[in-house]
């Protein structure tokens, strides 16, 4: 049994804005089953302490950089037993808003400095310097706002190994020098091959440069990211990583009891592979739900999704646009929030096609089960996708994904495409270019796929029958901590 310390921003169902939340949730709870003892750190938002009831403080320390003592509060992670520690800072942490920003969008002026603290209690936790007398054997830090803590212990002695797992590249906590003054950091950390990155603190290289070995959470993703167009100036760096052994891809896995059809509380009429039939009482539940007529015959798909960049929002919208005026049988159900402009584009489209297209701005985790239960398809065009997590429920939902080959995407769907299709291997669909053209493309094959009932059924069990339960992914995290 190894002792794993696992840090993180966001954990399900306390804090999430992205899958970075179900795998800090999911991973740990996987780790556990397989006899480890694993333990959470994440901040004491407000959101936690409202949400946990069973909840106490057991260490209070005093760290570097800012002037007040800080409590260590002790739960227990909703449906499981694993410990959660929650770093509790009320002047960083209990406020109104989002994890990283104000509900109403962009971020924190503090954001540094919280996570600066948080990867602070996380390196004095590594190094049981808090009075929990526990010592992790492992530290598992996760995305940008943990990467100081590994810096922060590298030098020290009989300090636990430490693993960084990159979750977006494309996020990576960069500030001015200042801050770096500010934050009373280490000035032996500012050098090129250290926290600077242009002549800003980047707490991403913190992870980078100072762990023992970084992962990222796909195959293909690690690939991408030691090169130009996905590096984001870190490719040399993480090239180099590679090369030494010490960058590897290991695909993200999803909570099998909590995204299943057969057993999903969220949806109108649960299935499974074998009563797949029932499916389409969740099409008509969700095309009601978004006053659209409710057709069988017409070809759903699904969007759920923050609205960035990063998922080719804008490429969905041109390419339904396209198909809408060519007057094909389609309609588009969408769910999601992010940046204004992608917003008020999905309010527009739906004003022009109210019999077409449904959207909700917002989050809700019940009406993303029942998308996934109820369409046919699922729009998932992403420019870049570390992982992906929305394509791996809808592969377990019968829900068939239609995505840009690039990140997870690549390494999870299988093309319906030449033999894939004759040999029955095919689970989605896939497109290289990330334009309206090879998308639309894309959404062509599935309309007319869709018209072949017989091949479609077989694509919509071969997805249903994929496994991507953390049973094999933890698997090989047990085996690189090991190594380490
Ligand atoms: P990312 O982390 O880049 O946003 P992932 O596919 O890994 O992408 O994970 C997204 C997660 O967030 C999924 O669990 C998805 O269902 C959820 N999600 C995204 N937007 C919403 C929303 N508006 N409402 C409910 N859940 C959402
Ligand atoms: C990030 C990525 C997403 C990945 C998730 C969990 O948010 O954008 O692709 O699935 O982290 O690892």
């Amino acid at each position: 049994m190894r002792k794993i310390l696992f840090a993180s921003s966001e954990v399900h169902p306390l804090m999430k804005t992205g899958g970075l939340a179900d795998v800090s949730a999911s991973l740990p709870i996987a780790l556990r089953q397989k006899g480890q003892d694993v333990r959470i750190i994440l901040p004491a938002y407000r959101q936690c302490l409202e949400a946990l009831s069973d909840i106490r403080t057991v260490a209070t320390v005093k760290l570097d950089g800012f002037h007040l003592p800080i409590e260590i509060l002790q739960s227990t992670l909703p449906d499981s037993d694993v410990t959660l520690w929650l770093l509790h800072s009320p002047q960083h942490f209990d406020r109104d808003g989002g994890a990283y920003g104000p509900n109403q969008g962009g971020d924190w002026e503090d954001n540094a400095a919280r996570f600066a603290l948080f990867s602070r209690a996380i390196a004095a936790l590594a190094m049981d310097q808090v009075g929990l007398d526990w010592k992790p054997d492992i530290l598992h830090c996760n995305d940008w706002q943990t990467g100081l803590a590994p810096a922060l212990i590298a030098d020290l002695p009989k300090r636990p190994a430490t693993v960084f797992t990159i979750h977006n590249l494309a996020y990576q906590g960069l500030y001015p020098q200042a801050a770096f003054d500010a934050l009373d950091l280490p000035t032996s950390l500012w050098h090129s091959d250290g926290l600077e990155f242009y002549d800003m603190l980047s707490f991403m290289k913190g992870g980078l440069i100072y762990s023992d070995h970084i992962t990222t959470v796909s195959p293909t993703y690690a690939d991408e990211i030691c090169t130009y167009e996905y590096g984001y100036g870190l490719e040399g760096l993480l090239s180099e990583r590679a090369k030494e052994g010490r960058l590897s891809g290991i695909l993200n896995g999803i909570d099998n009891d909590e995204w299943n059809p057969k057993t999903d509380a969220a949806i109108n009429k649960k299935y499974s592979a074998k009563t797949v039939l029932d499916k389409r009482e969740n099409k008509v539940a969700i095309q009601r739900y978004f006053s659209l007529p409710e057709k069988e015959d017409t070809l759903v798909l699904g969007l759920i999704s923050r609205l960035v960049a990063q998922k080719g929002v804008d490429l969905s919208l041109d390419a339904i646009t396209q198909l809408l005026e060519a007057g094909e049988n389609i309609q588009l159900v969408c769910l999601g929030s992010g940046e204004k402009s992608y917003e008020q584009d999905l309010r527009v489209l739906r004003a022009r096609y109210p019999d077409k297209i449904g959207v909700n701005i917002g989050y809700n985790e019940a009406l993303a089960h029942q998308i996934e239960a109820g369409a046919d398809v699922f729009l998932m065009p992403s420019r870049f996708e570390p992982c992906g997590l929305n394509q791996l429920y809808s592969l377990r939902y019968g829900t068939l994904p239609i995505v840009r080959s690039t990140g997870g995407l690549a390494d999870s769907v299988v093309d319906a495409y030449g033999d894939n299709l004759k040999d029955g291997l095919a689970t989605g669909f896939k497109f290289d270019a990330a334009t309206a053209e090879a998308l639309e493309e894309s959404l062509q094959r599935a309309i007319s796929l869709f018209q072949r009932p017989r091949i479609w059924r077989k694509m919509v069990l071969t997805a249903m029958e994929q496994n991507f339960s953390w049973e094999k992914s933890s698997q090989f995290y047990l085996r690189l901590y090991d190594s380490l």
